[in-house]
Parts: structure tokens; C-alpha cells; sequence
């Protein structure tokens, strides 16, 4: 063989290797309904180790090193020299940041190891994936001391395929979580909320057969009298026979079977006519897709949703949305929320305010909370963390922020009570930017044609009382967001009653943000002063009368449902490092603003409900 050719060969084998190494460690497609399949729960206590230098990664000369704590060796002999040790270590509860479980770790930004034990009688036949919910904000996976994968991003689950790792008995995962802020990450390093560490939401080990059904998407459409259309995939080796599903909905007496294609593809259109799902009656379908005699089940509402001038319609009918901003925060005061209970009491808070509709802010929150505004109608805007000052022209930034959008959308396609994908919030308007966001504009659309694109945009003063609504991204969405901080971030709360809007786009608005800070139990008989109950009242009622004159207006999400944790308000004795401009404390207690908004939703709802609200 001549050396050019044999320089080619080599050539190609390192890249063919390089390859493979980097599909073993991205993390897989993400299966649908997770829950749904048969698994192994792996909540509960890990045992941790906190390494600010990274030393259970790095040797002293920098270099990733063979006997990292990934390996979680144990002394044999008392002449063996392993300076860590998970056994006696302290442990912290999965699900769960690190920083609210422990004070020493309240600010702690760096790398902690998790490790955790379990038995498994592994089936011969049978696949297993390894899934997070989520890690903030890199994780590394080991399973028996071997790295399986590793995922960016703090809010979006990941699965990595461990069967060839895992052994009959007794098995050990270790995870390298690192919640450190860089300046190339989505979101980037300035953010107003805690940058809560660790394993934040459940983790399962889910076993499937060689050949399964590993996702599906059903969509309602009103076209040719109602059709549920949609497409499912069949992953792995598939024999001759099995080139079908069933797709069955008992109640709708809908059975079907569904071909699938050389890749295991289907699509499949079908006549009927579900009870359309909304706030006042979220009605959910026990859907049953089954493949070769294992079946799962999900509960799916059938609705669609468009715009139409400045209009937004469910079910065909014009729509205003009485929402409220939430981060995902536990209502029992701080830490990151997880749980069905989390998510039942924040929307129960949410329908408490009279609300339909609820702004997931600013990234995409746990599972349990998309599926409980299905079950209690709640519509919902949900939204990826590029956030402020993202790194707009790096490629490999704009992957990253793709991927969380991608993680998004494929986790909740199946979720009626989502109509809105937000790309961005308050992200500075230049060309760069515009570019960036219009490319995840066209990515959403092509991942999902079936829900509505927004993202909250900054608006500016055209002089006394003017205010414009003129952002060019506004030209890309189907739904403008616009923040607004009338009487807390400028001007006075009185002016604010005054103020006129001029928008240059036919298109519906939210106002996805407005709001005061006031610490709960605060009051003074000075109504300007700051913090004070009184004050964020009296900001919340001038908004809403502004509100009342804002034609284009469909929709308002206030900031926020309740105090949230944030490390850049330190103000002692008013914050001590929480957002106060929640309605509700951090304990959640409400604020006089509370029933100001709780009264304008009230009217609100009577006027739509007589057909006044949406005529202006
Ligand atoms: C911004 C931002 C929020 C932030 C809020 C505030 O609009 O979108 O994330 O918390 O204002 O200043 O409280």
C-alpha cells in the first residue's frame, strides 16, 4: 500500500473512531413517556463528595485521571492509598438541588460526585436506559465505573442505553454534576434566579424490549370534520411479522392499526371527534399505543390553537389568557420544584388568582408540572433559557440552545396544555441576535407545526406616555411577549394608567412581564415607598388600568406567582437574596397586590364570558 493511501486509511480510522466515541457519550432521542414504561425508580438518598478542584477528575498535572471517584474504589487493604470514598460519605436526597439541602452548599458553585447502589435482576432479552430528568447544569455518567455519556443543559432530561454496562446483582452509577456558570452556556452566566446544582429532578432506569415502541406524537386537527393525526416510531431489529401498532382510544371507540415503514416509522390520520380539551373542562383520552403485546398508556387532551389578526383561538373561539409567571420553585420556600404535590400546589395557587394560563418561566420545568396544567387546564407558555446576554454569534452556543429546544419539544409534543414555545427572553436586539433567534424560530416550527412561537421582548418609550412595540424578532412570532416594568423600573406607578401602545405588528400581545417588589407584611403610609405591600398594589393597579386601553392586549402573565431566590438581590432585611415581586411570599402568603389582580381577572373573565373583553 502506498503511504498516500495508508495516510488516508489512518486518516479515516480516527475519524471513524473519534466517532464513535462521541455517539457513545452523546445522550440518546429521548423516549416518550417515560413513565409509562416499566421501570426502576432511583430516587432517593446518593452519597455525595464536593470537589471544587475537580480532583476526583483531574490529577495534579490537569490530566483526566485513570482512578477517578467514577471508578468508587474501595481499600482492600490497609496499606492501599484511595484518598475519597463514597460508602460513609454525606448523602443528599435525588430529586434535589444541592444548595437548599445543605447551608454550606447554599452558594456552592463547582462539581459534586453522586454515587448510588442498586441490585438489578437483569433480563437476557431486554434493554436498559439510564434517564435524568434533569442535572444542573453538566452531567457526566458512569455505570460500574465506565462512562456512558455525558449532557449539557439544566432543565431538559437525557437517557443513555447502559445494558452492555450493567450486571445481574449488584451494580454502582456515578454522576459528575457541575453547576458552574460559563459564559458559552444557555443560559449564560447573569441570570435573576438561584443557581440551584445537582440531580433536580427524578431518575429512573427503564428496561425495554430489543424492539420497542420508543415514541409518538397525536395532534388534533378541525379539518374534514376532526381528524387525531400524528406518527409513532418502533426502535430496534424488527422480524419479518411485526410491521404494525395499534393505535386504541376506548372512549372514542378508536382503533387502529398503524404500518410501520423500513425505519420503523408510522403515520396515521384518523376521523373523530374527541370533546376538545380547554381550561374549563381539560378533558384527557386514556391513549393505549401498543407493539407486539406491550402497550403504553398516556392521558392526551385534543385541541388546536392558532392566531388571527390580534386574536389568539382555542378550539376556534378567541382567547384572553389570564396567566402568571412562575419559576420553578418549591412552594414550601426555596429549592428547585420536582413533584406532582410542587406542581399541584403552584397551579392550585395559579387557579387560585382565577387564572388560565401560566408562563413556565424561563426554562422548561420538571415533567410533573406540564402534566398537572393538563390535568387541571391550565394553558401553558413554555420557554428555553436564552436568556439576556447569550453568546449570539458562536455556532456551537446556538447547538446548544437548539438541543435544549429540541429536549423541550420532544418531551412535552404530546401536551395539550402547552399552545406556546417561547425562543428568548429580553435578549438584546442586534443583527447577530436576530439571526441566531430566527434560526430556533424555524426549528420549532419544523419540529412542531402545532403550537404557537413567542418570546418575551424588551419595548421602549416613544415619548410622554408612548410606548412602542417595534423589536424586528417580533416580525418572526406568532405571539408578541413584551416585559414592561411601568412604576418599578421607571416612571411613576401613576403615570403608568397613561401610557399608550403602539405596535407595528398585527399580532397578538402578552404582556409577559410587569410587577413591583414588596416583602410581604411590609406596609407604610407612604405609598411610594419601596418593598412595601401597599406600593407593589398600587403598581399592579395602574398597570391594569393601562391594560384595560391596550387593544392588542390577549394575554398577561405578571412577575410572578411567588418570591423566588435569586443571588442578585441581596438587599438585607427587604431581600436578603429573594425576588420579592411575588403575589405570594416565599411561604406562600399572599400580598394586598394578590386581590388587585384576583379582581381584574374576575372582570376580565365576565367580560369575555359576555363577549365584551376581545372587541376593543
Ligand atoms: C426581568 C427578567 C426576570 C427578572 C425580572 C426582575 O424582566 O425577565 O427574569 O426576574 O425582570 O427584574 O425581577
Amino acid at each position: 500500500m502506498n503511504s498516500k493511501l495508508f495516510a488516508r486509511v489512518i486518516l479515516f480510522l480516527c475519524i471513524f473512531s473519534m466517532s464513535q466515541v462521541m455517539a457513545k457519550t452523546e445522550a440518546l432521542s429521548l423516549i416518550q413517556n417515560p413513565d409509562g414504561r416499566k421501570h426502576i425508580s432511583l430516587n432517593g438518598s446518593w452519597n455525595i463528595i464536593v470537589d471544587p478542584y475537580e480532583n476526583g477528575f483531574y490529577n495534579h498535572r490537569y490530566q483526566e485521571h485513570e482512578a477517578g471517584y467514577f471508578k468508587n474504589q474501595k481499600q482492600k487493604d490497609p496499606s492501599e492509598l484511595i484518598e475519597y470514598v463514597f460508602d460513609n460519605s454525606r448523602t443528599l436526597h435525588v430529586p434535589g438541588d444541592w444548595n437548599s439541602q445543605d447551608d454550606k452548599l447554599f452558594f456552592y458553585e463547582g462539581t459534586v460526585w453522586y454515587e448510588k447502589d442498586f441490585k438489578l435482576a437483569k433480563q437476557k432479552e431486554k434493554r436498559y436506559r439510564l434517564r435524568f430528568g434533569a442535572v444542573n447544569y453538566k452531567a457526566i455518567v458512569y455505570v460500574n465505573g465506565e462512562k456512558v455519556g455525558e449532557h449539557e443543559g439544566g432543565f431538559t432530561p437525557f437517557e443513555f442505553d447502559v445494558t452492555d454496562k450493567l450486571v445481574d446483582g449488584d451494580n454502582f452509577i456515578v454522576v459528575k454534576a457541575d453547576n458552574r456558570r460559563e459564559r458559552d452556556q444557555i443560559p449564560t452566566v447573569n441570570t435573576d434566579w438561584w443557581n440551584y446544582g445537582g440531580i433536580t429532578r427524578p431518575v429512573k432506569l427503564i428496561e425495554l424490549d430489543n424492539t420497542y415502541l420508543s415514541d409518538y406524537s397525536l395532534q388534533y386537527s378541525p379539518k374534514n370534520g376532526g381528524v387525531i393525526s400524528g406518527w409513532l416510531k418502533v426502535d430496534g431489529k424488527r422480524g419479518v411479522g411485526d410491521n404494525t401498532a395499534e393505535l386504541q382510544i376506548a372512549e372514542l371507540k378508536l382503533r387502529h392499526t398503524v404500518a410501520l415503514d423500513k425505519n420503523g416509522k408510522g403515520q396515521f390520520s384518523i376521523k373523530a371527534a374527541p370533546q376538545l380539551w380547554k381550561p374549563t373542562a381539560p378533558k384527557l383520552y386514556d391513549v393505549e399505543i401498543s407493539y407486539q403485546g406491550v402497550a403504553v398508556n398516556d392521558r392526551i387532551g385534543f385541541r388546536y390553537v392558532e392566531v388571527r389578526g390580534e386574536d389568539i383561538l382555542l378550539n376556534g373561539e378567541p382567547i384572553f389568557l389570564r396567566g402568571i409567571s412562575i419559576h420553578e420553585e418549591s412552594p414550601r420556600g426555596q429549592g428547585r420544584a420536582w413533584s406532582k404535590d410542587d406542581a399541584r400546589t403552584l397551579l392550585g395557587w395559579s387557579k387560585a388568582l382565577n387564572c388560565n394560563f401560566v408562563r413556565l418561566a424561563h426554562y422548561p420545568h420538571n415533567e410533573a408540572m406540564v402534566k398537572m396544567a393538563d390535568e387541571m387546564g391550565l394553558l401553558v407558555w413554555s420557554e428555553i433559557p436564552v436568556y439576556w446576554t447569550i453568546l449570539f454569534k458562536s455556532e456551537a452556543v446556538y447547538a446548544k440552545a437548539e438541543k435544549q429546544l429540541e429536549e423541550m419539544i420532544s418531551r412535552d409534543k404530546n401536551r395539550a396544555s402547552i399552545i406556546l414555545w417561547s425562543v428568548a427572553n429580553e435578549t438584546p436586539s442586534h443583527k447577530a441576535r436576530l439571526k441566531f433567534l430566527k434560526r430556533l424560530v424555524k426549528k420549532a416550527r419544523t419540529l412542531d407545526s402545532s403550537r404557537l412561537i413567542t418570546a418575551a421582548m424588551d419595548t421602549h418609550s416613544t415619548g410622554a406616555n408612548g410606548k412602542a412595540i417595534d423589536d424586528p424578532f417580533a416580525s418572526q412570532v406568532d405571539v408578541i411577549g413584551i416585559n414592561s416594568y411601568c412604576g418599578w423600573y421607571g416612571d411613576k406607578p401613576a403615570n403608568c394608567a397613561g401610557y399608550r401602545w403602539e405596535s407595528e405588528y398585527e399580532k397578538p400581545v402578552i404582556m409577559s412581564e410587569f410587577g413591583a417588589g414588596a416583602l410581604q407584611g411590609n406596609f407604610s403610609d407612604n405609598d411610594l415607598e419601596r418593598f412595601t405591600e401597599n406600593n407593589q398594589a398600587l403598581v399592579y393597579k395602574h398597570n391594569l388600568s393601562m391594560l384595560d386601553n391596550f387593544g392588542a392586549l390577549r394575554g398577561v402573565t405578571p412577575w410572578i406567582l411567588k418570591d423566588f431566590r435569586s443571588p442578585r438581590r441581596p438587599l438585607p432585611g427587604l431581600q436578603d437574596f429573594w425576588n420579592r415581586k411575588g403575589l405570594l411570599s416565599e411561604q406562600g402568603i399572599k400580598k394586598q397586590a394578590w386581590h388587585v389582580l384576583k379582581i381584574w381577572y374576575d372582570k376580565k373573565a365576565l367580560e369575555v364570558q359576555k363577549g365584551q373583553a376581545l372587541k376593543k
